[in-house]
């Protein structure tokens, strides 16, 4: 069976209004990765950019990001970097602060996790803001990384950040966008 199209992918994901604070419309992939076809057909058309963006590794930030980061890294025959959450790994980190659409957080990564020079694609389930992909592809270059392309399932265009990203020299592949 041929994989589902981007236009289908975007009708197995869920919107719930008001979380997780008041006027945020909550995109939510839970429903789009427990569809088998739903799931296999994103990691398909994103591992298809990530090959195609010539990836050496792919990184994801958590924890949505790991889903399809990890997935994609499989798929292409590529190693998997995670993005993580301040405080999780074992080893000194670098990290970097960072504004959310709501809130703020911070993000770490192992400085011996990527070879020197190696082309890291970025992966994650949206992208709103852009700050978490624009922290991530700084944090990346400190460890060494060339980082130029970066690949959501989900864009939200209104919130600026694939133009945010494009500014910066990363260019940005999303499967579908809600305005
Ligand atoms: C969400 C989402 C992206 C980020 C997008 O993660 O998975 O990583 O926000 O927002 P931005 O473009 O404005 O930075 P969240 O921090 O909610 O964490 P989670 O993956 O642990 O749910
Ligand atoms: N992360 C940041 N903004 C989001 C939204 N509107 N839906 C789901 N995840 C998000």
């Amino acid at each position: 069976t041929p994989h589902l199209s981007p236009e289908e992918l975007k009708g197995l994901v869920r919107t719930v209004p008001d979380f997780p604070h008041p006027g945020i419309q909550f995109r939510d992939i839970t429903t789009l990765i427990g569809h088998h076809q739903g799931m296999a057909a994103s990691v398909h058309h994103l591992a298809a950019a990530a090959r195609d963006a010539g990836a050496d590794k792919i990184a994801g930030m958590e924890a949505r990001g790991f889903i399809f980061g990890a997935a994609v890294a499989v798929q292409l025959g590529v190693g998997f970097v995670p993005v993580r959450k301040p405080g999780k790994l074992p080893i000194p980190t670098i990290g970097i602060d960072y504004a959310l659409e709501y809130g703020t957080d911070r993000l770490e990564v192992d400085p011996g996790a990527i070879g020197a020079g190696e082309n890291v694609v970025i992966v994650d389930d949206l992208i709103a803001t852009g700050g978490t992909a624009l922290a991530s592809a700084e944090l990346l270059r400190r460890a060494g990384a060339a980082v130029t392309h970066a690949l959501f399932v989900i864009d939200l265009p209104d919130l600026g950040g694939a133009d945010r990203l494009r500014q910066a020299g990363i260019a940005v592949t999303s499967l579908m966008a809600f305005e």
